[in-house]
Formats: C-alpha cells, sequence, structure tokens
C-alpha cells in the first residue's frame, strides 16, 4: 500500500472530476460545467496562485487537495487556503487525508509561505482529523454573494 502526492497533469483530468464529482454532491452543490472547466485549467497554470494536489494509492488517483495561494496584511510572504479537501470514500481510513494536509504543511515550509488554514462544518466529522493538526479557533464566517454567483 504506496501513497503519493504530487502535481496535477493534463492527463489526470478524468480521474480528478470523479472525485470533484463526489465533493461537490457531498456539499450538495451542482457546480456548473464552466465553472468546474475553469477551476481545472487554473489549477493547471503555473503562474496561477492555484493548485490541486493528488493523492495516488495503489497506482490509482484518490484523493486531493485544492490550494489557494493569497497575500496577507500581517505577514510578508503568502498565505496558503486549504479550499477543498476530498478522499475516495473507497479508500478513507487509511491516511489519505492526512497525508494530503501534511504534504502542504511540506509545501509551505519549502516555499516560505506564512500559514495554512482552512474553515470547515462544525459538525464535519473530519474536525477529528483536523484537530490532530490544531485546535480550532473562534472565529466565524460571514459570506455574501454577488449577484448570480455563489
Ligand atoms: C475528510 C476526508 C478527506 C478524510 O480523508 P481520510 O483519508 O479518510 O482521512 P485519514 O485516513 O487521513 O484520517 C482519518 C481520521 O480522520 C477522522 N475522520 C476523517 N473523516 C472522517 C469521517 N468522515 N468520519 C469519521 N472520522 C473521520 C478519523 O478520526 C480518522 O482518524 P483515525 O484513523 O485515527 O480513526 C474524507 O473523510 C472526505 O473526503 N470526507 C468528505 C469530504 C470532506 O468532508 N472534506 C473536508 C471538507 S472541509
Amino acid at each position: 500500500m504506496t501513497t503519493t502526492i504530487r502535481d496535477i497533469r493534463p492527463d489526470d483530468e478524468a480521474a480528478w472530476r470523479v472525485l470533484w464529482q463526489g465533493y461537490t454532491t457531498f456539499y450538495g452543490s451542482d457546480i456548473p460545467e464552466q465553472v468546474t472547466r475553469h477551476t481545472w485549467q487554473r489549477a493547471l497554470d503555473p503562474a496561477a496562485p492555484f493548485g490541486i494536489r493528488l493523492a495516488v494509492f495503489n497506482e490509482q488517483v484518490a484523493g486531493f487537495s485544492l490550494y489557494v495561494l493569497h497575500e496577507g496584511s500581517w505577514v510578508t510572504t503568502p498565505v496558503c487556503y486549504l479550499e477543498d479537501l476530498f478522499v475516495d470514500p473507497a479508500v478513507r481510513g487509511q491516511g489519505l487525508g492526512q497525508a494530503l494536509i501534511e504534504d502542504l504543511i511540506h509545501l509551505a515550509e519549502q516555499n516560505n509561505w506564512s500559514r495554512l488554514y482552512w474553515h470547515t462544518r462544525e459538525g464535519n466529522p473530519a474536525r477529528a482529523l483536523y484537530d490532530k493538526f490544531t485546535q480550532a479557533d473562534d472565529y466565524v464566517r460571514y459570506r455574501l454573494a454577488i449577484g448570480t454567483n455563489t
């Protein structure tokens, strides 16, 4: 049983789309095709502050993280936001989710990013995994949809 974490390649699109579908279904969202296409193309662009890392388990693409880099007013190097995390339900509980987060921590250390952070729903069972890394703080989120965007 081997797990490798790596950047996406163009030929990963079909496998990633299966996971993406699982993820958006998990959240009850129906993401328009044009948004999925845009997300994939942006993530492949090395100039975009945006990336997808894949967990390959026994040579199968089995999970992904999607991260966004942005500047911050309290730091001098990029901040990394972990926006999406998903593991194929068939292989959960075998350390892939943890490996995907550890991979981003390693990337942050290598690239001198200032911070890694993420949000989740209060009742998400994934918090048992997140609590292994750090304690949740007491910030809450306010979110306004602009125009027809979600
Ligand atoms: C969260 C997720 C990525 C974790 O992937 P995973 O490969 O199963 O995670 P790991 O095997 O590394 O870690 C599992 C640990 O996390 C906890 N955990 C994670 N997800 C859990 C779940 N759905 N139910 C119960 N426990 C869960 C367990 O405590 C487990 O710890 P243990 O092995 O010591 O018992 C996966 O459950 C998933 O894709 N969930 C649906 C999407 C989601 O919630 N994404 C995160 C959005 S913020």
